[in-house]
């Protein structure tokens, strides 16, 4: 089937099978290797976009289901090649991104949740990243990132060597 859908603002058509996942488009068809397969079932969040503004779990979504919408993963949270979002300047700050496998996820689910609570309680952070699984090191410095992305400034991207010092 063709399909038509817009991703990090670029409006991108291919030819899926019928029962293609979203997770699968993104990485195999469109190319986007930042979206990421945990459990494949929902449970780990390793593999979250937005769909028109909203967090879900492309494994489960059917991309024919979001022909015509507007999706974004971690390959559009940067305002440039350059910049980084605040959420990922904190992420690299503070120790939060730990692994390849997780952190795509982390960084959107915490976009989510900023949207909706501009400034989290620990109680929020750890609500808000329920749904998103680390398997290794712990949490503590991904919801330590979280409160931090919270006291940046949103419209003031970093470089990445600017985020380090
Ligand atoms: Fe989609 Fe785990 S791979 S929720
Ligand atoms: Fe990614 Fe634990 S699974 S840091």
């Amino acid at each position: 089937m063709r399909l038509t859908l817009t991703v990090n603002g670029i409006e991108r058509t291919c030819d899926v099978h019928p029962l293609a996942r979203l997770l699968d488009v993104l990485r195999r068809d469109l190319s986007l290797p930042g979206t990421k397969e945990g459990c494949g079932e929902g449970e780990c969040g390793a593999c979250s976009v937005f769909v028109d503004g909203k967090l879900v779990n492309s494994c489960l979504v059917p991309a024919i289901q979001v022909a015509g919408r507007d999706i974004q993963t971690i390959e559009g949270v940067a305002p440039s090649a350059e910049l980084l979002d605040r959420v990922q300047e904190a992420f690299l700050r503070h120790g939060g991104a730990q692994c390849g496998i997780c952190t795509p996820g982390m960084i959107l689910a915490a976009k989510a949740l900023l949207a909706e609570h501009p400034q989290p309680s620990m109680a929020q952070v750890r609500e808000g990243l329920g749904g998103n699984l680390c398997r290794c090191t712990g949490y503590t410095k991904i919801f330590e990132s979280v409160v931090a992305a919270a006291a940046l400034p949103s419209d003031s991207p970093l470089s990445p060597d600017e985020a380090k010092r």
